[in-house]
């Protein structure tokens, strides 16, 4: 993605400009978070929380597809960028003036207590940014109805997103690939390791259970020049972006071809798609309660 994760600004606002891209490069592994959300959700399920839910697209998809089923649910959207939330707003269908989707700006911990309790919360990708995980997870934890259920997806280790590793001459630097140790840090990869997740959710007091592995395809181009589409795409999104435009002059153009290059590797057809692969986690705050290991 980039190198800060400053998405109250600058990142935020790029996302919030390429949400139709971002949206069409995650619809490959949406189907199986979306599914299993669904699956999750009860007749008596009443607040849904999308963690980090950006432009609104996994808030949409589940609002259409529990309508019938679990009319009386509230969706709630929270996301740290304004400008992410005005375009989740503007996505709500124009017919739906039920209120039963919200979208709000914030930080999820310091908003969730507005709207305790949660029966479920659900992320796609938007969880791997706290600065403090083990605080955020036990803030909503503390928010969550008893037995409530949390479901989210996260990338799962750089190796296996091409997407990632290939579009610069540099992938693979602090996945352990190189010799490195795997980073934790905050950013696209920070869950890539199960046990490192499951201390984290278990000291925030939730009960884990096995995260299932996801393998897709990540559609980063499409339509009449496919390979332009991915590589104007990738110039904004992804570590290429930040690699290419912070190049020295003379170094800039031959990045640009090795992105070019990775890009017409992956194209079949008009699309261009790089093998990616995610986890999906399924947890449960306990119906007794539990002392999390968190103040
Ligand atoms: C990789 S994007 C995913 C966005 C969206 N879920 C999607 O699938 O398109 C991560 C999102 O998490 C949001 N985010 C990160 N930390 C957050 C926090 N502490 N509270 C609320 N949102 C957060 C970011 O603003 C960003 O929109």
């Amino acid at each position: 993605m980039t190198e800060a994760y400053d998405w109250t600004n600058r990142v935020g606002d790029i996302w919030a400009s390429e949400w139709v891209r971002t949206d069409r490069s995650f619809a490959g592994l949406s189907r199986h978070l979306d599914a299993a959300v669904v699956v999750a959700t009860g007749t008596d399920t009443r607040t849904i929380v999308d963690i980090g839910c950006g432009a609104g697209g996994t808030s949409l998809a589940i609002a259409r597809a529990i309508r019938t089923a679990v009319p009386r649910a509230r969706i709630v959207g929270i996301d740290l960028s304004s400008r992410l939330i005005e375009i989740a707003r503007s996505r709500v269908p124009a017919d739906d003036d039920s209120g039963r989707l919200v979208f709000t700006c914030g930080d999820v911990a310091a908003a969730i207590d507005d709207w305790a309790p949660v029966d479920l919360y659900m992320s796609r990708h938007g969880v791997m940014f706290f600065a403090d995980p083990v605080a955020s997870f036990a803030a909503l934890a503390r928010a969550a109805a008893p037995g409530a259920t949390l479901i989210f997806s996260c990338f799962a280790d750089r190796a296996a997103n091409r997407w990632a590793t290939e579009t610069t001459a540099t992938g693979g630097d602090d996945d352990g690939a190189s010799g490195a140790p795997v980073s934790t840090a905050p950013g696209p990869f920070a869950f890539a390791d199960p046990d490192h997740v499951d201390a984290i959710l278990t000291r925030a007091g939730w009960q884990t259970t096995s995260p299932h592995y996801v393998e897709f395809a990540y559609r980063a181009g499409e339509g009449a020049d496919p390979v332009a589409d991915a590589v104007a795409y990738f110039r904004r999104i992804g570590p290429a972006a930040s690699w290419i435009r912070d190049a020295p002059d003379d170094e800039r153009a031959a990045r640009i071809a090795h992105l070019v290059t990775a890009c017409e590797r992956y194209r079949v057809g008009d699309v261009v798609e790089f093998p990616a692969a995610a986890w999906i986690w399924t947890a449960h705050k306990p119906v007794a309660p539990c002392e999390s290991t968190t103040s």
